[in-house]
């Protein structure tokens, strides 16, 4: 029997309110927001010339009117293209300054959560970071300090957290700033998962929803292991309902407003 724990389960925006407005774009932020996520998600790639930009695939095709790999490009390459001009099975708000829907660097997101106005928190994954041998953590680590986010008295007090699929980033980033939680994100069941224990270096267990659906006492035994449980990425009313259920810690959501809302906060 799984005993739901009394706590607040944080609503993080999956790549902005996405549902909303176009993935990894100012818009999708700011609209995230204006709807009251406690957090923010974002996947960041290196460009050519040693950018972090929040894009999630290798290519901007998909989420672009350009085409190309993210690292083949340099960032006044990506500058010129158009990342809203995909989003056209949903509706958007009017964003008529191009910069809301062009590229995204990191800087610029982390200069959007300092000014917010409330506390907002971040969640960054770090993509395909073996490629580059280091330079993706080196890069996100100088931009930490810089915005002062490297140094909390204690992982508890982190306005930050680096998420990925990858235990050897999560391992550089821990090395980097050991007080910068870390979250390992599983796809597909891990014995370590099922154990509860997670790589060196991580402090959070972040399952997909398919794990959670299928194998509902992992959070118990997540939680008795003493690790956070944050799963990704939960759309529907069931899905919510089961994280309520469980106890999760976070909800990372392409909703946060129907989420908040379910969750009584909106
Ligand atoms: O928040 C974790 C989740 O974003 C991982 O999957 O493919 O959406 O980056 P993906
Ligand atoms: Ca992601």
């Amino acid at each position: 029997m799984t005993h739901a724990r009394q706590h607040t389960i944080q609503v993080v925006a999956h790549r902005g309110a996405s549902e909303d407005a176009p993935e990894h774009t100012l818009a999708a932020y700011v609209k995230a927001i204006e709807d009251g996520a406690d957090a923010l998600e974002c996947d960041v790639r290196l460009t050519a010339d040693g950018h972090l930009v929040c894009v999630h695939d290798r290519r901007v095709n998909r989420t672009s009117n350009g085409r190309g790999a993210v690292s083949a490009l340099e960032l006044a390459d990506l500058a010129a293209l158009d990342f809203g001009s995909r989003k056209d099975s949903h509706e958007s708000p009017d964003w008529s300054d191009p910069e809301y829907t062009s590229v995204l660097t990191l800087e610029r997101l982390l200069e959007l959560v300092a000014d917010a106005g409330r506390r907002v928190e971040l969640a960054i994954e770090t993509k395909h970071p073996t490629r580059w041998a280091g330079q993706v953590e080196e890069r996100l680590v100088r931009l930490l300090r810089r915005f002062g986010l490297a140094d909390p008295p204690t992982p508890a007090e982190s306005a930050v957290r680096i998420m990925s699929f990858s235990p050897r980033s999560l391992h550089r980033v821990a090395a980097a700033v050991p007080t910068v939680p870390t979250v390992y994100l599983t796809q597909f069941v891990a014995p370590r998962l099922r154990e509860g224990r997670l790589p060196a270096g991580a402090r959070i267990a972040g399952p997909s929803i398919r794990i959670i659906r299928s194998h509902p006492a992992y959070v118990e035994r997540l939680h008795e292991a003493g690790l956070q449980v944050h799963v990704w990425t939960v759309d529907t009313p069931e899905d919510v309902d089961l994280c309520i259920r469980l106890g999760v810690d976070a909800i990372i959501t392409n909703r946060p407003k129907q989420v908040l809302s379910q969750l009584g906060r909106a």
